[in-house]
């Protein structure tokens, strides 16, 4: 089959603004990955097409980008899911909200300021205990969490979000998931501090459960209902 391929391009040493470059891949196949045919322009038509990708198996989060209209991780999305027939047409643009750098490439600082911001890491002060066994939980209690285990920090939450589009400063999904996680947590000490974050201005209330996150998340993690159970802790004081 045939892919025309549209793919917005962007070199700021060279362009005052984006275009879209077209590119016609033959023998394309329908369980070609869009990152496989993103290789196949970079690697047969043009060296200068930048992108980020590291895994190619959806683990490392790095190629999130638009694709015909709808934020996904390139390598997870296959032609198949595109459209049928001997030519199918794809679209390809940086995910939205976020500067770009370069191409498909956009500017992930801020994104990473608002996850560090919810302070996405284990804190208790207590001495570990002295047996040399973990800090016990319950399944129950681990089961509150697992869902939000899974975040890989690809940001194509984020970056499908009105609520984020219209105002950068909010803290945006990705981070409330990984607030979540450790707010969850019964073995954590810090649930206040994170609270405190996202029950800010730019915090959780700027979610107008819109659904675009839980749409785009590429590990189908329940992100609108993670953050309605922050929501309700911060309501009701109970976690
Ligand atoms: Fe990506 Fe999902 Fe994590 Fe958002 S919650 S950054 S979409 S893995
Ligand atoms: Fe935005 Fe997701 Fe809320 S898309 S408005 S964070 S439900
Ligand atoms: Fe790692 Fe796609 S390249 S998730």
């Amino acid at each position: 089959m045939q892919v025309q391929l549209r793919i917005r391009r962007f070199n700021p040493e060279k362009d005052q603004s984006g275009w879209w470059g077209e590119y016609t891949l033959d023998n394309a196949n329908k369980n070609d990955s869009v990152l496989d045919l993103l290789h196949r322009v970079k690697w047969e038509i043009d060296g200068t097409l930048s992108l980020r990708r590291s895994c190619a198996h959806g683990v490392c989060g790095s190629d999130a980008m638009r694709i015909n209209g709808a934020n996904a991780l390139a390598c997870k999305t296959l032609v198949s899911r595109l459209g049928e027939g001997d030519m199918v047409k794809i679209q390809v643009e940086p995910i939205l909200g976020l500067k770009v750098i370069k191409d498909l490439i956009v500017d992930m600082e801020p994104f990473m300021d608002h996850y560090k911001s919810v302070l996405p890491y284990f804190i208790n002060d207590e001495p570990a205990p002295s047996n040399g066994r973990e800090r016990l939980q319950s399944q129950e209690d681990r089961a509150r969490f697992d869902d939000t285990t899974k975040c890989i920090l690809c940001a194509a939450c984020t970056t499908s979000c009105p609520s984020f589009w219209a105002n950068e400063k909010y803290v945006g999904p990705a981070a409330i998931v990984n607030a979540h996680r450790f707010i969850f947590d019964s073995r954590d000490q810090a649930p206040e501090k994170r609270l405190a974050v996202v029950g800010d201005t730019f915090g959780v209330w700027r979610c107008r459960t819109n659904f675009n996150c839980t749409n785009a998340c590429p590990r189908e993690i329940e992100i609108t209902k993670a953050i309605a159970e922050v929501k309700h802790v911060l309501a009701t004081g109970e976690i």
